[in-house]
């Protein structure tokens, strides 16, 4: 198996483990990215099995997984609560995370905070003894520059993401551009956090902070499931 067989597997083990979470019953908000889809597909065998849930995606590509896979699509106007959120991380510290590597962060941060319970899953290159990954921050179209600044004054190294099969920027789903951010090793999380977010015209940055109650890593030999302080 080459390398990238066995992380796909890493992912599936993690993704499986993690559909366990979910009970009959359950609004599950379903997250963006090949790991939250592994739990996303697992989620859909249940559901052919006779589990009965409610799915609230976190982008489009979540809405088409889980509709390809059975599973019903409802949306946060129409539930009382998100019982359990499943979804990646590019890095994870701590308990802490980053994401955004989908661009999906700011509708995937709305659901996993206001779920109950929220599970990551990721495999083992996304652990770090301390976060160092570029932050995403989605931002105004009209507020690159200034955020720009803004970021630079941070400490930080702004880059405006470009598309890969368009010519130019990326834009999110909100129709928003996305800036990755390198801060280095970040020693303080939660206050670059409180910092990007009040700087004007982002619309959300791809820290996680406090959020994550169970961490789910699929191993090459198995998953182990952290609980978070
Ligand atoms: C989407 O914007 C991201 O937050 C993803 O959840 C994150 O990039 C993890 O994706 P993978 O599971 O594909 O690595």
């Amino acid at each position: 198996m080459d390398e990238e067989d066995s992380r796909a597997a890493q992912k599936r083990r993690a993704g499986r483990r993690a559909a366990t979470f979910v009970a009959d019953g359950d609004v599950v908000g379903l997250g963006t990215g090949s790991t939250a889809a592994a739990a996303i597909e697992a989620l859909g065998d249940a559901v052919a099995d006779g589990l009965s849930i409610r799915g609230i995606p976190t982008s489009y590509q979540s809405r088409a997984r889980a509709l390809e896979g059975g599973i019903p699509v409802t949306a946060l106007d129409a539930v009382d609560e998100i019982d359990v959120a499943i979804d990646g991380a590019d890095q994870v510290a701590d308990g802490t995370l980053i994401k955004g590597g989908g661009g999906a962060h700011a509708r995937e941060k709305i659901v996993d905070a206001a779920a109950e319970r929220f599970v990551v899953v990721v495999d083992p290159s996304k652990e770090a003894a301390r976060l160092s990954h570029p932050v995403p921050l989605e931002v105004l179209p009209s507020a690159r520059p200034p955020v720009m600044d803004a970021v630079r004054e941070l400490g930080g190294t702004p880059e405006l993401r470009d598309a890969e099969a368009k010519d130019g920027p990326v834009i999110t789903e909100q129709g928003n551009l996305v800036l990755d951010c390198d801060f280095g090793p970040i020693e303080e999380p939660a206050a670059l956090a409180r910092r990007l977010a009040g700087v004007p015209g982002v619309v959300e940055h791809g820290l996680f902070v406090g959020l994550a109650d169970e961490i789910v890593v699929g191993g090459p030999d198995g998953v182990r499931v952290r609980t978070t302080a």
